[in-house]
C-alpha cells in the first residue's frame, strides 16, 4: 500500500503575540517538540509577521528549527512595489517563514480577498518557494442550503494556480461557522467534506492523492483525537489553541 502524506499540524496565531510572551511560548514548544526521538508529523508556526525573524532566532538557540518549521499569514501577489502595509511571499521566506496561510476566511470576508486574488498569492508563494497553506470553507448559511460541497469546490477551483502540486501546497477546510466558535462539524460531515476535497485533488492534479488536507476550526487537544482520526485529514490548522504551547503540542501529539 502505498504511503500517505505526512501529517502537518500548523498554528495560526492571527493577531496575537509581542516578543515577550511569545518567547516563552515558542520555547515551551521546541522543549516538547524535541522530546520524541523522531516527529512524525511536520509541525508549523504562523506568528504575525513581525515575529518571524525573532522566532527563527529563539527556534535555533533552542535547536528547534528543524522540528518546528514557520509561516506567515498573508502575502501579495507583487514580489514588490507600491503595495504599502503589504508583505511579499519573498519578504516572508527572507524572514524565515516556509510556509504561507492564503485565503483564510478572516481575509476573504474582511479584505474582499476573492478566489483570483488567492490564486495569484497562491502563485507568488509557489515562485518564492513558500508552501501554501489554502484555506476553504462554508459559511453557516451555505451550510444549511446544502451548498457546503459546492461552495468548497468552487473556492478550490478558484484558488489554487497552475503549477500546484502537493510539496507546494496544502488544503485547509475551515468551516466559517466553525471557527473561534467552540464548535465543529459531526465527524461524519468533516469526512465527507474531505473525501470530496480529496476527489477534486485527485481529479486536476497527478498527485493529488498527496496533497496534505487539514481541518481547521476550534481543534483543540480535547477533539483532536477525533478529528485526527478520520480519513483524509491530514492534520490540523489550529488557531486559539496554538497560541498555548500546551494546548499546540496537545493536538501535534496526536499525530506525532
Ligand atoms: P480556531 O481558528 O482554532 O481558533 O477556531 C482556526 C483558524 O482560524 O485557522
Amino acid at each position: 500500500m502505498a504511503k500517505g502524506p505526512v501529517p502537518l499540524i500548523a498554528g495560526n496565531w492571527k493577531m496575537n503575540g509581542l516578543r515577550k510572551g511569545a518567547e516563552a511560548e515558542i520555547r515551551k514548544l521546541a522543549r516538547l517538540a524535541l522530546k520524541p526521538k523522531k516527529l512524525n508529523c511536520e509541525l508549523v508556526v504562523c506568528p504575525p509577521a513581525t515575529l518571524l525573524l525573532a522566532m527563527q532566532g529563539w527556534l535555533r538557540a533552542a535547536r528547534a528549527d528543524r522540528r518546528i518549521a514557520l509561516g506567515g499569514q498573508d502575502c501579495h501577489a507583487a514580489t514588490s512595489g507600491a503595495h504599502t502595509g503589504d508583505i511579499s511571499a519573498q519578504m516572508l521566506k527572507d524572514a524565515g517563514a516556509s510556509h504561507v496561510i492564503l485565503g483564510h476566511s478572516e481575509r476573504r470576508q474582511n479584505h474582499g480577498e476573492t478566489d483570483a486574488a488567492v490564486a495569484a498569492k497562491a502563485a507568488a508563494a509557489h515562485a518564492a518557494k513558500l508552501v501554501a497553506i489554502v484555506c476553504v470553507g462554508e459559511t453557516l448559511a451555505e451550510r444549511e442550503e446544502g451548498q457546503a460541497e459546492a461552495v468548497v469546490a468552487r473556492q478550490i477551483a478558484g484558488s489554487l494556480p497552475e503549477g500546484s502540486r502537493a510539496g507546494n501546497t496544502v488544503i485547509a477546510y475551515e468551516p466559517v461557522w466553525a471557527i473561534g466558535t467552540g464548535r465543529t462539524p459531526a465527524p461524519v460531515d468533516v469526512a465527507r467534506m474531505h473525501d470530496r476535497i480529496r476527489a477534486i485533488l485527485c481529479e486536476r492534479f497527478r498527485d493529488g492523492e498527496m496533497f496534505r488536507i487539514l481541518y481547521g476550526g476550534s481543534v483543540k487537544p480535547g477533539n483532536a483525537p477525533d478529528l485526527l482520526r478520520i480519513a483524509n485529514v491530514d492534520g490540523a490548522l489550529v488557531g486559539g489553541a496554538s497560541l498555548v504551547a500546551a494546548d499546540f503540542w496537545g493536538i501535534a501529539r496526536v499525530r506525532a
